[in-house]
């Protein structure tokens, strides 16, 4: 039995005694002791693919940031590699693939992924469970597909992410194929995360909102919404940043929470999705300003969200350069201002 589960009471939409909070990113950049492990290693996928240090710096942000949940240390990136896509994390630069998805036949020497391929992430999973001892749950989770098809056509990041929007003028049928295939592997590799013992699972659509509002229900929520129907083990979350004038539509997902980005208005997101959980959505750079200030920040976000269920988080990944003193601040701050 859990003892700490108030993240999974406000993601089934009960009332709690105080608004649970944890961090998108917690896990690595900003702690030192992260770094300290990381620069032992050959680089980040040394770190991914060893479950001890991998489960070792998930609980890192528990231990010192005193978060109401671990999320599983790895990338959404482990999927295209598993399905064939090899990718490198340049130190400094971030992702980059040496091959890309340029034509049908590349799709071809592709495969949907076999979920043992991840067997390093399961075992990471196990051994933070073990670890945890019951203190919070763990979130697994796993790219949206468009998120990680983005990836996989343009090799890395993009200002304009035109390479991967072109394709869906040019050759949707390919895009859906693609799209399909990182959909089903996504799917095995949810289940297999729960089945490990992930207790909540958050899809990151990180580049939801450089689409436009069709094709965005057309090639991003419909697989999204797949995935949503086949994960039926745990509750979902849906981090879909960017993609405000997407809310209405993704009342119909079967998720429990919505995560909100900082630039989407809470009063109308808690009225369009009135039978959700919503989650976020602190400005990440909020945190630079002083004790003071992210006091005052905190106590007006979580007046926004009163009276729906929430989960206190940043609008996406806290930055690498913040003070991890400031987060803890934040952190206290949630937990003091939200007590009732
Ligand atoms: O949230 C956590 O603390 C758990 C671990 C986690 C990482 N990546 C570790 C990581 C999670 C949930 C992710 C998700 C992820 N990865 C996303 C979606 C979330 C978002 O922020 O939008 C995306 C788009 C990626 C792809 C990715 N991985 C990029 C663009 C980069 C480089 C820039 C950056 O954010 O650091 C990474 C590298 C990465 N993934 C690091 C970490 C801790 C830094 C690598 C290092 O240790 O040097």
């Amino acid at each position: 039995m859990l003892k700490n589960d108030l993240i999974l009471r406000a993601a089934r939409g009960e009332k709690t005694e105080r608004t649970p909070v944890w961090l998108m990113r917690q896990a690595g950049r900003i702690l030192p002791e992260y770094r300290a492990i990381r620069n032992r290693l050959s680089g980040f996928k040394e770190l991914v693919e060893t479950p001890e240090l991998a489960a070792e710096v998930t609980i890192q942000p528990v231990d010192i940031l005193g978060v109401d949940a671990a999320i599983i240390f790895s990338d959404i990136l482990v999927i295209p590699e598993a399905m064939g896509l090899t990718y490198e994390m340049v130190e400094k630069k971030g992702p980059h693939f040496p091959k890309t998805v340029e034509k049908i036949s590349d799709i071809d020497s592709l495969k949907v992924a076999d979920p043992s391929d991840l067997s390093y992430v399961y075992e990471a999973i196990k051994i933070t469970k073990k670890e945890l001892n019951e203190r919070v749950p763990l979130i697994g989770f796993a790219g949206a597909p468009w998120t990680i098809f983005s990836y996989m056509i343009e090799g890395g990041g993009s200002k304009t992410f035109s390479k991967a929007r072109k394709l869906l003028y040019s050759n949707p049928e390919m895009a859906d194929k693609l799209l399909n295939m990182i959909t089903d592997s996504t799917i095995g590799y949810l289940k297999n995360q729960i089945k490990a013992g992930a207790d909540i699972i958050q899809i990151f659509d990180s580049w939801a909102g450089v689409l436009p509002p069709e094709h965005y229900s057309q090639f991003s929520l419909k697989y999204i919404s797949k995935i949503c129907q086949a994960i039926t083990e745990v509750p979902i979350t849906v981090f879909a940043k960017g993609a405000w004038w997407a809310l209405p539509e993704m009342v119909n997902l079967d998720c429990r929470t919505i995560g909100l980005d900082w630039n989407m208005d809470v009063a109308t997101a808690k009225n369009v999705l009135k039978d959700k959980t919503l989650q976020g959505n602190l400005d990440p750079c909020a945190l630079y300003g002083s004790n003071e200030l992210i006091k005052i920040e905190t106590k007006k976000m979580l007046k926004g969200f009163q009276g729906h269920p929430h989960i206190a988080n940043l609008g996406h990944g806290v930055y690498p350069d913040t003070d991890p003193n400031k987060v803890k601040y934040f952190i206290e701050s949630v937990k003091e201002l939200s007590t009732s």
